[in-house]
Protein backbone atom coordinates (compact mmCIF):
# COMPACT_ATOMS: atom_id res chain seq x y z
CA UNK A 1 0.00 0.00 0.00
CA UNK A 2 1.21 3.39 -0.90
CA UNK A 3 1.83 6.31 1.75
CA UNK A 4 -0.84 8.22 0.02
CA UNK A 5 -3.44 5.33 -0.20
CA UNK A 6 -2.52 4.03 3.54
CA UNK A 7 -3.05 7.70 5.05
CA UNK A 8 -6.41 7.86 3.31
CA UNK A 9 -7.61 4.64 4.28
CA UNK A 10 -6.46 5.38 7.94
CA UNK A 11 -8.46 9.28 7.70
CA UNK A 12 -12.12 7.72 8.45
CA UNK A 13 -10.41 5.64 11.65
CA UNK A 14 -11.73 6.79 15.18
CA UNK A 15 -8.80 8.18 17.14
CA UNK A 16 -8.16 9.37 20.44
CA UNK A 17 -8.64 12.94 18.76
CA UNK A 18 -11.91 12.14 17.03
CA UNK A 19 -12.84 10.91 20.29
CA UNK A 20 -12.14 13.61 22.41
CA UNK A 21 -14.04 16.51 19.63
CA UNK A 22 -17.20 13.66 19.84
CA UNK A 23 -17.29 14.44 23.43
CA UNK A 24 -17.19 18.28 22.33
CA UNK A 25 -19.87 17.58 20.07
CA UNK A 26 -21.71 15.76 22.59
CA UNK A 27 -22.08 13.06 20.24
CA UNK A 28 -21.97 9.27 21.92
CA UNK A 29 -20.24 6.89 20.52
CA UNK A 30 -20.03 2.97 20.84
CA UNK A 31 -17.34 0.46 22.06
CA UNK A 32 -17.87 -3.91 21.90
CA UNK A 33 -15.46 -6.41 23.23
CA UNK A 34 -14.57 -8.75 20.79
CA UNK A 35 -12.46 -11.75 20.82
CA UNK A 36 -11.77 -13.38 16.63
CA UNK A 37 -11.87 -12.17 13.29
CA UNK A 38 -14.97 -12.78 12.50
CA UNK A 39 -17.12 -10.60 15.18
CA UNK A 40 -14.43 -7.83 14.61
CA UNK A 41 -14.71 -7.71 10.82
CA UNK A 42 -19.19 -7.60 11.74
CA UNK A 43 -18.46 -4.90 14.36
CA UNK A 44 -16.56 -2.68 12.43
CA UNK A 45 -18.32 -2.99 9.25
CA UNK A 46 -21.75 -2.01 11.38
CA UNK A 47 -20.02 1.21 12.80
CA UNK A 48 -18.89 0.41 16.82
CA UNK A 49 -16.46 3.15 17.18
CA UNK A 50 -13.79 1.05 19.07
CA UNK A 51 -13.44 -2.60 20.25
CA UNK A 52 -11.76 -3.89 23.27
CA UNK A 53 -10.13 -7.27 23.56
CA UNK A 54 -11.05 -7.49 27.11
CA UNK A 55 -9.82 -9.62 29.80
CA UNK A 56 -13.37 -10.84 29.91
CA UNK A 57 -12.38 -13.67 27.40
CA UNK A 58 -11.64 -14.85 30.38
CA UNK A 59 -14.73 -15.39 31.28
CA UNK A 60 -17.35 -15.85 27.43
CA UNK A 61 -14.11 -17.21 26.02
CA UNK A 62 -12.14 -19.56 28.07
CA UNK A 63 -15.23 -19.97 30.75
CA UNK A 64 -13.40 -19.20 33.49
CA UNK A 65 -15.56 -17.82 37.07
CA UNK A 66 -13.19 -14.67 36.80
CA UNK A 67 -10.88 -12.69 34.76
CA UNK A 68 -7.87 -13.64 36.58
CA UNK A 69 -6.23 -16.25 34.94
CA UNK A 70 -5.89 -14.79 31.86
CA UNK A 71 -2.56 -13.99 30.46
CA UNK A 72 -0.61 -11.45 28.42
CA UNK A 73 0.10 -13.79 26.20
CA UNK A 74 -3.29 -14.91 25.82
CA UNK A 75 -4.95 -11.10 25.42
CA UNK A 76 -1.96 -10.76 22.54
CA UNK A 77 -2.79 -13.35 20.56
CA UNK A 78 -6.64 -12.25 20.49
CA UNK A 79 -5.73 -8.87 19.63
CA UNK A 80 -4.16 -9.93 16.84
CA UNK A 81 -6.89 -11.83 15.38
CA UNK A 82 -9.74 -8.94 16.02
CA UNK A 83 -6.77 -6.45 14.19
CA UNK A 84 -7.07 -8.49 11.09
CA UNK A 85 -10.85 -7.67 10.98
CA UNK A 86 -10.60 -4.31 11.46
CA UNK A 87 -10.49 -1.20 9.30
CA UNK A 88 -12.32 2.03 10.79
CA UNK A 89 -12.41 0.75 14.61
CA UNK A 90 -10.07 1.84 17.15
CA UNK A 91 -8.50 -1.55 19.01
CA UNK A 92 -7.68 -1.31 22.49
CA UNK A 93 -6.60 -4.40 24.07
CA UNK A 94 -7.02 -5.17 27.49
CA UNK A 95 -4.24 -5.49 30.08
CA UNK A 96 -4.45 -8.76 32.11
CA UNK A 97 -4.18 -9.00 35.97
CA UNK A 98 -0.57 -9.25 36.79
CA UNK A 99 0.80 -7.49 33.35
CA UNK A 100 1.01 -4.22 35.20
CA UNK A 101 0.29 -4.69 38.68
CA UNK A 102 4.43 -5.26 40.17
CA UNK A 103 5.68 -1.96 38.58
CA UNK A 104 5.26 0.74 35.85
CA UNK A 105 8.24 -0.50 34.36
CA UNK A 106 6.60 -3.87 33.79
CA UNK A 107 3.18 -2.16 32.82
CA UNK A 108 5.00 -0.29 30.47
CA UNK A 109 6.66 -3.49 28.69
CA UNK A 110 3.63 -4.81 28.97
CA UNK A 111 1.91 -2.13 27.01
CA UNK A 112 4.07 -1.97 24.58
CA UNK A 113 3.83 -5.52 23.51
CA UNK A 114 0.28 -4.89 22.44
CA UNK A 115 1.25 -1.99 20.16
CA UNK A 116 4.31 -3.87 18.83
CA UNK A 117 3.10 -7.75 18.48
CA UNK A 118 -0.93 -7.17 18.34
CA UNK A 119 -1.23 -4.39 16.18
CA UNK A 120 -3.37 -2.46 19.38
CA UNK A 121 -4.22 1.44 18.83
CA UNK A 122 -4.08 1.33 22.91
CA UNK A 123 -4.57 -0.16 25.86
CA UNK A 124 -6.83 -0.36 29.20
CA UNK A 125 -6.06 -1.06 32.58
CA UNK A 126 -8.13 -0.83 35.92
CA UNK A 127 -7.63 1.09 39.02
CA UNK A 128 -7.16 5.17 39.50
CA UNK A 129 -5.04 6.62 42.01
CA UNK A 130 -2.96 3.24 42.43
CA UNK A 131 -2.34 2.94 38.52
CA UNK A 132 -1.84 6.37 37.79
CA UNK A 133 2.23 6.18 37.95
CA UNK A 134 2.70 3.15 35.06
CA UNK A 135 -0.87 4.94 33.09
CA UNK A 136 1.56 8.21 33.28
CA UNK A 137 5.10 5.94 32.27
CA UNK A 138 2.63 3.96 29.51
CA UNK A 139 1.38 7.34 27.84
CA UNK A 140 5.04 8.70 27.94
CA UNK A 141 6.03 5.85 26.04
CA UNK A 142 3.41 6.81 23.26
CA UNK A 143 0.54 4.13 23.76
CA UNK A 144 -2.74 5.92 24.39
CA UNK A 145 -4.01 4.73 27.50
CA UNK A 146 -7.88 3.79 28.66
CA UNK A 147 -8.74 3.83 32.20
CA UNK A 148 -11.12 1.55 34.19
CA UNK A 149 -12.81 2.76 37.53
CA UNK A 150 -15.32 2.05 39.67
CA UNK A 151 -16.01 -1.91 39.29
CA UNK A 152 -13.37 -3.39 38.66
CA UNK A 153 -13.27 -7.00 37.75
CA UNK A 154 -9.76 -7.87 38.85
CA UNK A 155 -9.90 -6.68 42.52
CA UNK A 156 -13.17 -9.63 43.00
CA UNK A 157 -11.42 -11.06 45.82
CA UNK A 158 -10.43 -7.27 47.46
CA UNK A 159 -13.99 -5.97 46.74
CA UNK A 160 -15.58 -9.26 48.15
CA UNK A 161 -17.14 -9.87 45.08
CA UNK A 162 -18.53 -7.87 41.79
CA UNK A 163 -20.70 -4.79 43.70
CA UNK A 164 -21.45 -2.08 42.69
CA UNK A 165 -19.29 0.79 43.42
CA UNK A 166 -19.93 4.56 45.32
CA UNK A 167 -22.98 3.40 46.43
CA UNK A 168 -22.19 5.46 49.70
CA UNK A 169 -20.62 9.43 50.25
CA UNK A 170 -17.29 7.78 50.77
CA UNK A 171 -17.26 5.29 48.04
CA UNK A 172 -18.24 8.20 46.05
CA UNK A 173 -15.77 10.46 46.41
CA UNK A 174 -13.18 7.05 45.81
CA UNK A 175 -14.71 6.61 42.05
CA UNK A 176 -14.48 10.39 41.60
CA UNK A 177 -10.76 10.32 42.55
CA UNK A 178 -10.22 7.64 40.77
CA UNK A 179 -11.23 8.77 37.90
CA UNK A 180 -9.32 12.21 38.23
CA UNK A 181 -6.31 10.44 38.50
CA UNK A 182 -6.30 8.74 35.20
CA UNK A 183 -7.27 11.77 33.41
CA UNK A 184 -4.48 13.71 35.36
CA UNK A 185 -1.84 10.92 35.04
CA UNK A 186 -2.70 11.43 31.04
CA UNK A 187 -5.54 8.77 29.95
CA UNK A 188 -7.19 9.44 26.85
CA UNK A 189 -10.90 8.16 27.87
CA UNK A 190 -11.87 6.24 30.90
CA UNK A 191 -14.26 3.04 31.53
CA UNK A 192 -16.77 3.77 33.99
CA UNK A 193 -18.30 0.43 35.59
CA UNK A 194 -20.97 -0.82 37.79
CA UNK A 195 -21.66 2.69 39.65
CA UNK A 196 -24.98 4.40 40.25
CA UNK A 197 -26.09 6.58 36.95
CA UNK A 198 -26.30 9.96 38.55
CA UNK A 199 -22.38 9.68 39.72
CA UNK A 200 -21.87 8.30 36.00
CA UNK A 201 -23.30 11.90 34.82
CA UNK A 202 -21.71 13.58 37.62
CA UNK A 203 -18.08 11.94 36.54
CA UNK A 204 -18.74 12.71 32.95
CA UNK A 205 -19.56 16.40 33.77
CA UNK A 206 -16.30 16.93 35.93
CA UNK A 207 -13.76 14.84 33.42
CA UNK A 208 -12.22 16.66 30.30
CA UNK A 209 -12.18 13.35 28.77
CA UNK A 210 -14.59 10.81 27.39
CA UNK A 211 -15.98 8.30 29.98
CA UNK A 212 -17.10 4.85 28.52
CA UNK A 213 -19.91 3.36 30.44
CA UNK A 214 -21.46 0.33 31.35
CA UNK A 215 -23.57 -0.22 33.84
CA UNK A 216 -23.03 3.59 34.83
CA UNK A 217 -26.07 4.89 32.92
CA UNK A 218 -26.56 7.11 30.36
CA UNK A 219 -25.24 10.08 31.23
CA UNK A 220 -21.74 8.91 30.24
CA UNK A 221 -20.23 9.77 26.68
CA UNK A 222 -20.35 6.41 25.44
CA UNK A 223 -21.36 3.06 26.06
CA UNK A 224 -19.74 -0.52 25.97
CA UNK A 225 -21.12 -3.75 26.12
CA UNK A 226 -19.53 -7.23 26.48
CA UNK A 227 -20.48 -9.11 23.03
CA UNK A 228 -21.80 -12.25 24.43
CA UNK A 229 -24.30 -10.45 26.58
CA UNK A 230 -25.51 -8.31 23.07
CA UNK A 231 -25.88 -11.14 21.46
CA UNK A 232 -27.49 -13.29 23.74
CA UNK A 233 -24.59 -15.51 23.72
CA UNK A 234 -24.25 -15.54 28.13
CA UNK A 235 -26.37 -18.00 30.14
CA UNK A 236 -27.11 -14.89 32.47
CA UNK A 237 -26.49 -11.46 31.81
CA UNK A 238 -26.26 -8.19 34.87
CA UNK A 239 -29.75 -6.17 35.11
CA UNK A 240 -27.87 -3.55 33.30
CA UNK A 241 -27.18 -5.12 30.13
CA UNK A 242 -29.88 -4.71 26.68
CA UNK A 243 -29.86 -8.16 25.05
CA UNK A 244 -30.24 -7.04 20.84
CA UNK A 245 -30.20 -10.58 19.35
CA UNK A 246 -30.87 -14.03 20.68
CA UNK A 247 -27.80 -15.57 18.81
CA UNK A 248 -27.15 -18.40 21.16
CA UNK A 249 -31.31 -19.84 20.70
CA UNK A 250 -30.62 -19.05 17.12
CA UNK A 251 -27.16 -21.57 17.31
CA UNK A 252 -29.21 -24.01 19.68
CA UNK A 253 -31.99 -24.46 17.21
CA UNK A 254 -29.62 -24.64 14.04
CA UNK A 255 -27.33 -27.57 15.99
CA UNK A 256 -30.48 -29.50 16.20
CA UNK A 257 -31.95 -29.46 13.30
CA UNK A 258 -28.21 -30.67 11.90
CA UNK A 259 -28.29 -32.95 14.11
CA UNK A 260 -31.71 -34.26 13.26
CA UNK A 261 -31.17 -34.30 9.49
CA UNK A 262 -28.33 -35.98 9.86
CA UNK A 263 -30.01 -38.78 12.32
CA UNK A 264 -33.05 -38.68 9.60
CA UNK A 265 -30.75 -39.32 6.92
CA UNK A 266 -31.92 -36.16 5.33
CA UNK A 267 -28.69 -34.29 5.68
CA UNK A 268 -26.43 -34.04 2.97
CA UNK A 269 -29.42 -34.45 0.31
CA UNK A 270 -28.42 -34.40 -3.56
CA UNK A 271 -28.35 -30.68 -3.39
CA UNK A 272 -25.45 -30.66 -0.95
CA UNK A 273 -22.93 -33.55 -2.36
CA UNK A 274 -20.73 -33.76 -5.28
CA UNK A 275 -21.87 -34.87 -8.20
O1 LIG B 1 -12.97 -7.01 29.95
C1 LIG B 1 -13.94 -6.36 29.53
O2 LIG B 1 -14.74 -6.83 28.71
C2 LIG B 1 -14.12 -5.02 30.04
C3 LIG B 1 -15.39 -4.32 29.69
C4 LIG B 1 -16.49 -4.88 30.49
C5 LIG B 1 -15.28 -2.85 29.84
O3 LIG B 1 -13.30 -4.53 30.73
Amino acid sequence: MSTVTASASREHRVTVRSLAQRKQRAEPFSMLTAYDFTFARIFDEAGIDLLLVGDSLGNVVQGHETTLPVTLDEVIYHTRLVARGIRRSMLIADMPFGSYQVGSEDAVRSAIRFVKEAGAHGVKLEGGVSVAESIERIVAAQVPVMGHVGLTPQSVNQMGGFRVQGRDESGRSQVIEDARAVQEAGAFAVVLEGIPADLGQEITGLLEIPTIGIGAGPGCDGQVLVMHDLLGLSDWTPSFVKQYANLGGLAAQAARSFAEDVANRKFPDDAHSYR
